[in-house]
């Protein structure tokens, strides 16, 4: 049986994305920060960063994926919503929830870069840096944390425990035999 245990509270993670919202704040003075966010796991890293920037921002949402119904990356990514607008010579700001292989920012970061962005950065809520296998600059960081399956906060496994407000990491237990 896999059962959630609590790894991050929702009190630790919307300090770390204050503290967050704070920095970017100071870095990007001047509006509008096109906030662009990968669905579906960043979308609630999103609604709470958002608020915490004071910069004029725009949302938007592009779809990718590469892992299925899978724990681990296919190594195949595919755009299953593209961007609705152009942002061209705009400040970007790539919204993720977790880095794992960087396939998936790798791939986004080419395809953005080519539609010539005044800049281009990545706020991640989650990095696990033992798990790459392509390097991805990554400006801002919440968390990093160890190779761990983790869901929760955005993150599923197989749609599932998107919506907790903490993060928790997904530990397959035996279920006690009754007395
Ligand atoms: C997850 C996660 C990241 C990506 C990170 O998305 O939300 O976008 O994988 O993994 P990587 O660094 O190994 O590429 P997923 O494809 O599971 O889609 P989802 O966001 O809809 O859950």
């Amino acid at each position: 049986m896999l059962v959630p245990r609590v790894f991050l509270t929702s009190e630790q993670i919307q300090k770390r994305i204050r503290d967050m919202g704070q920095q970017i704040t100071k870095d990007y003075p001047d509006g509008p920060l096109y906030l662009i966010a990968i669905l579906k796991g960043a979308f609630m890293f999103l609604a709470d960063l958002s608020r915490s920037i004071r910069t004029p921002t725009r949302v938007e949402f592009i779809g990718i994926s590469s892992y299925g119904q899978n724990k681990t990356t296919s190594g195949q990514v595919k755009v299953t919503k593209d961007l609705d607008v152009s942002i061209e010579n705009h400040h970007v700001l790539i919204v993720e929830d977790i880095v794992d292989s960087g396939v998936t920012l790798t791939y986004l970061v080419n395809l953005l870069q080519q539609r010539r962005p005044k800049s281009l950065r990545i706020a991640t809520l989650l990095d696990k840096p033992d798990r790459r296998m392509r390097p991805v600059d990554v400006t801002y960081v919440g968390f990093r944390i160890p190779d761990e399956f983790v869901v929760g906060y955005g993150l599923d496994y197989a749609e599932d425990y998107r919506n907790l407000s903490d993060i928790c990491v997904l530990t397959e237990e035996t279920p006690e035999a009754p007395a």
